[in-house]
């Protein structure tokens, strides 16, 4: 028997749109978030003016309990600001500011309508709640060959999906329209609802399409929709804006797909770690962008419920102190700025790469893949092997990279320092020419 919460919910969310009702994965269905402790607690809040004894922490002169010890590690906010369980939703206040942000970063979402994000434990939670909800086992979630390799814990090794991969480039470095339209349109016709993982900056390449290669993108997913499957597009935004080049897409793919059909659900996954250089806060926002009959806000809504449900049943809620401090940051008066001249420095990096790597002696050992934003690139090696590269340049020259596969080489240029940008291809050419004279090729 279904809860009656999560059937309320689904009704509600039938309503709005029937086929965002199909795509929920068995627990999506069975979430809902519970009115037990926690709403008669918020409640208490609002009416219990002489005592409040709701909810499991502890108070102390009408102030959070807490010990002097931990409090003075932390300047500028309260024990409440920092101490006291956050809303499993995300504080509002934050939620509300990161909304605004990601309109100002989007300008085409601005005539759209999104929901509210819902605070998650950073990107990888919001990837987890994100396949609690929406995938269940069996289900085909379609990745480029190139890609973050956590997913297949969260979605394959966890929740039983099955990963379908496709070609990310094709033999002229371009991003392979035709092998992912192949391949969604072959999954999508078989199965009747897919999930699509798009993850622009990418890791490893640190590729982002171009706004035509987007509009392809969003083409193909329509007419899989116009046909009658279902479409879940999932966008990783982990590194979004960091943009080298203006020939990319300056916004997340997100704003292109969203409103697009009623069987295309839009989920965006971004967060503080890497755009905010705040990775181990731990912040990240889950934000669905769907056509909705009529008014979207009760559809929107239950969303959010179910989705709040998900995180109470995972993690509780994200860390206060964490939300507070992303809130504040992104309030304060030099939070731009900063941001500004840090994607300053992280472009002359990728320029410098780039700089370095055009250098034709470097021909015959690898070719880069096409990099444009992000934390990385890629080189494919033309003739040793990436892991047998990779230990070597530890051991020998105390350089470390990741090996991926057979051929590719992953170089976080985030953590390089432009001036040593060119001595690391160096060595990286002398580690490989050192195995071709060991006569260890491929
Ligand atoms: C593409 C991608 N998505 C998600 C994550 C995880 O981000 P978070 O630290 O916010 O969980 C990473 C981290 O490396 C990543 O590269």
């Amino acid at each position: 028997m279904a809860n009656p919460i999560a059937e309320e919910l689904n009704g509600i969310i039938r309503e709005g749109n029937t086929h965002v009702y199909e795509m929920l994965s068995d627990v999506g269905k069975a979430l809902f978030f519970p009115k037990g402790i926690l709403s008669q607690s918020a409640e208490a809040k609002v009416k219990a003016h002489r005592f409040n004894a709701t909810i499991g922490m502890a108070t102390e002169k009408g102030s959070a309990m807490h010990l002097p010890a931990v409090m003075a590690m932390v300047n500028g906010l309260t024990p409440e600001q920092t101490l006291t369980y956050a809303p499993s939703f995300g504080i509002p206040a934050l939620r509300k500011t990161w909304k605004a942000a990601i309109i100002q970063k989007n300008p085409s979402l601005s005539a759209k309508a999104i929901s509210l994000p819902i605070v998650s434990q950073a990107l990888t939670h919001g990837l987890s709640v994100v396949a609690d909800m929406w995938v269940d086992p069996g289900d085909a979630l379609l990745l480029p060959d190139k890609l973050w390799g956590n997913y297949n814990l969260i979605f394959q090794v966890r929740r039983g999906a099955e990963m379908i991969q496709y070609p990310l480039f094709d033999s002229e470095g371009k991003f392979h329209l035709k092998a992912f339209k192949a391949c969604v349109m072959s999954e999508g016709e078989k199965r009747g609802k897919v999930i699509v993982l798009l993850n622009f900056p990418n890791n490893p390449t640190g590729y982002t399409v171009t706004p035509d290669e987007a509009a392809e993108i969003k083409e193909t997913l329509k007419n899989l929709a116009e046909s009658g499957t279902n479409v879940i597009a999932v966008t990783d935004d982990a590194y979004f804006g960091l943009f080298y080049d203006e020939q990319c897409l300056q916004e997340s793919i997100f704003s292109t797909l969203t409103g697009v059909h009623p069987r295309l659900l839009c989920v965006k996954l971004d967060g503080a770690t890497k755009e905010d250089f705040a990775w181990g806060l731990r912040v990240g926002f889950i934000t669905y962008g769907v056509t909705v009959h009529g008014d979207p806000v009760p559809l929107y809504d239950a969303l959010e419920r179910k989705t709040a449900g998900a995180v109470r049943g995972s993690i509780s809620n994200a860390s206060h102190l964490s939300q507070e401090i992303v809130l504040k940051a992104m309030g304060s008066q030099d939070y731009s700025a900063a941001k500004a001249e840090k994607l300053r420095i992280m472009k002359e990096r990728a320029e410098e790469v780039k700089r370095v790597l055009s250098d034709s002696r470097y021909d015959g050992a690898w070719a880069p893949y096409p990099f444009n934003s992000g934390y990385f690139m890629c080189l494919r090696l033309k003739t040793v092997d990436a892991e047998t590269l990779r230990v070597h340049l530890l051991d020998k020259y105390g350089v470390g990279l990741i090996s991926l596969g057979k051929t590719d080489l992953r170089v976080a240029f985030s953590c390089l320092e432009k001036e040593d940008i060119q001595e690391l291809f160096d060595t990286v050419y002398h580690g490989i020419k050192d195995l071709e004279e060991m006569g260890h090729t491929t």
